[in-house]
This record gives structure tokens, sequence and C-alpha cells, in this order.
């Protein structure tokens, strides 16, 4: 049984102030290292649909299940108590926009707040960091990304997979306190490097979130992808990454750690909220009935579930098999502009 005493981030290095200034208390589960070589995000230069607050997403939705209010539903609807949904449809349940994906205005909320000069998220939490400690040397850190609403790609002039809800992550495996290795989601899949292999600041990776999608990539460019489950020519599809924003997301996050035997999270301190970690249903509006397809693609798709679904308990830095970990980040499927 490990301990939980909170401890004061009192300790922290000087060429970190980043830490000294998180003025909180961590518990003894969330080791130092997993801040201090925390990913900075590189957002795009011209994206619109910046890091969102959790909570916010909340406000702005009702939660329905095929397209229909539930009753029963706690008021408000926090971060504490949203767990409440699984008893009034579990997985069903979707956090739907209460104007609709196609409103007109666009709404603001789905555009987010973008980082200050110091990369923080001014008023909102968008950021998650999910501890798992495998084993007496083994650390996994997830680093989760939240946004309001993922604007998709355009295949010969239409555009497809834009939905309200996106949760991207990077996940750092650490060795004896040491990082190993570093997943990037990318859509349905992803890319893993060695640390060494990334780039970064400091220790600090960086990760570049693409325009729209917030795919994460290792480096700045144009970056082919495929749609999951087609297989559509090499270049078809782009995600765009550049330096434009840089986001600091542990200045505004929130803290956990998961026991991947027990299935329960834990905050590591005791401000944070815990019970929308256990939400099975989806953080966006569904897909819209008779929505047309192109290539089995919609313009608008369901929103997704969030972090407890992407595989906290993993084998390797990768969340399926085969995992390959690239030792330079140039390789795979990118490409540079
Ligand atoms: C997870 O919970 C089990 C059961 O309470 C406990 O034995 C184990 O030590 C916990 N694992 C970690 C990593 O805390
Ligand atoms: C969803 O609602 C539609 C329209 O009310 C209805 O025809 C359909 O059977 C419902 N689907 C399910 C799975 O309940
Ligand atoms: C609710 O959803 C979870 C997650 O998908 C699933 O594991 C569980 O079996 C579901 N519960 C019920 C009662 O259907
Ligand atoms: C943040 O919240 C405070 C208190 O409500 C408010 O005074 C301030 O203007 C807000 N800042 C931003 C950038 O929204």
């Amino acid at each position: 049984m490990r301990c939980f005493i909170s401890v004061a981030l009192v300790t922290l290095s000087t060429t970190q102030p980043v830490w000294a200034s998180l003025g909180d208390t961590v518990s003894t589960d969330v080791p130092q290292y997993v801040l201090e070589y925390a990913p900075l995000v590189w957002l795009h230069s011209e994206d619109t649909y910046m890091p969102s607050d959790i909570q916010q997403q909340l406000d702005h939705t009702r939660p329905m299940v095929n397209w229909t209010s539930i009753s029963g539903v706690p008021s408000p609807l926090t971060l504490n108590n949203l767990d409440a949904l699984n008893n009034l449809g579990n997985e069903s349940v979707y956090l739907t926009s209460l104007e609709g994906i196609e409103a007109s205005p666009e709404p603001a909320w789905f555009r987010g707040i973008g980082p200050d000069p110091e990369g923080r998220t001014v008023n909102g939490t968008a950021s998650a960091i999910i501890v798992v400690h495998r084993d007496d040397t083994t650390v996994d850190a997830f680093y989760f990304y939240f946004y309001a609403f993922n604007k998709g790609g355009k295949v010969l002039g239409l555009e497809f997979g834009d939905h309200i809800g996106d949760w991207e992550h990077n996940m750092i495996r650490f060795a004896s306190g040491k990082p190993d290795a570093i997943w990037y989601s990318q859509h349905a899949r992803g890319q893993a490097f060695t640390y060494n292999a990334a780039e970064k600041k400091g220790k600090r990776p960086y990760a570049y979130s693409a325009r729209g999608t917030h795919a994460n990539y290792a480096i700045e460019g144009t970056h082919d992808h495929t749609i999951p489950g087609l297989n559509l020519p090499a270049g078809f599809l782009m995600d765009y990454t550049d330096r434009g924003v840089l986001w600091d997301p542990v200045l505004n996050a929130y803290i956990y750690t998961y026991n991947t035997t027990t299935g329960v999270f834990q905050a590591a301190n005791s401000n944070d909220p815990v019970g929308w970690l256990n939400l099975n249903g989806k953080w966006g509006d569904d897909q819209p009935p008779n929505e047309p397809e192109i290539f089995g693609e919609a313009k608008n798709v369901a929103g997704p579930n969030g972090p407890k679904f992407k595989h906290l308990d993993r084998d390797t830095v990768c969340p399926s098999k085969p995992c390959i970990v690239l030792p330079v980040r140039t390789f795979g499927k990118e490409v540079p502009s």
C-alpha cells in the first residue's frame, strides 16, 4: 500500500521556475520528475480551436441518449458528479452541445483558451496528468490535453471528421526515474520515440499539435495520415504543425494516480475532481442522424470517450502492439515542410 502524504513542491530546481509557481501540493505517488519532464505543446499558428476548460464542456452541453435528454441528471453537473451519468445510459450518454455542432455563428466556447505568454490557459484547466506505477521501477505518466472542438480534415474539398470534445495525449514511460520513451497520440493511432530522439526544451519534450485535429507530432511540418480502416493513398489527408503558440499544460492541470489493478483514480491533492474520470459516456455530440458519408466518413462525427479508455494499462509505451519505438524523430510517416 502506498502512502498519500502530501508534500509541498519546495525542493524545486532553480532552472525550472515553472514548478515553483505551481504553488500546490502533490502526493508522494506523483514523482517530481513527472512534472519536470512534462511535454510542452506547440499549438498551430492558424488553429482557432485552443485547449479548453474541462468543466466548461459540462456547462455548455446537456447529457443525451439517442438525442433525447435524460432525466435524473445531477444539477449542476460537475467534474465531481459526472460519473452519475453511468447509471443513466452508460456508454450511450453524449454530452450534447446546447447550440448544435453546425450552429451559426459558431459558439465561442468551441475556441477554448489561447495560452498566455507564459503558456497558461488562464482561468481554465485543459490538462490532466495521470500517473501509473507499473512496478517498483516503471512509471507511466500520461499527459492528457482537452480541446472543446476538433476540426477535421478536407478530402477533395469536402470536410469531414469534425467533432465536439477532443482528447489527445502524450505518455512518457520512466524507468527508475529516467525517461525512456514517449508516445504521441495521432487520430486512432500515434507514434512512439525514444526520449533521446524527442526534440526538447531542457528536459521537456515538444509535442506539435496539428491544426484543427490536435494530433500530436514530434516535429513541425506536414504529416500525412490515413483514415483508420481506409487505405487511402499517402498524402491524401494531411495534418499541419508549426511553432505557433507554446502551451505549458502543467501550469493548469489536474493531477492523479491510477491503479491498474483496482481501476481507481485518486487525486494527488484534495482539490482536484475525480468523478469525471469514471465517465463511460462521450465528451461531445453523437453523430447526427442521417449524416451523409463519403468514403465511409461523415463531416460531423461522434465525440470521443475520455482518458480511461486510452489504454492506461500498457505493456509498452504504445497502446497496442506491435510497438515500434523510433530512435530518430524524423523517421516514420512525417514529411518535412
Ligand atoms: C493497487 O491497489 C491494490 C489493491 O488495493 C494494492 O494492493 C496495490 O498496491 C495498488 N497499486 C499501486 C501501484 O498503488
Ligand atoms: C433513437 O431515436 C429514434 C427516433 O426517435 C428511434 O427511431 C430509434 O429507434 C432510437 N434508437 C434507439 C437505439 O433507441
Ligand atoms: C458501462 O460501460 C462500461 C465501459 O464501456 C462497461 O465496461 C460496462 O460493462 C457498462 N455497464 C453496463 C451495466 O452496461
Ligand atoms: C480570470 O478570472 C478572474 C476572476 O473571475 C477575472 O477577473 C479575470 O478577468 C479572468 N481572466 C481571464 C483572462 O479571463
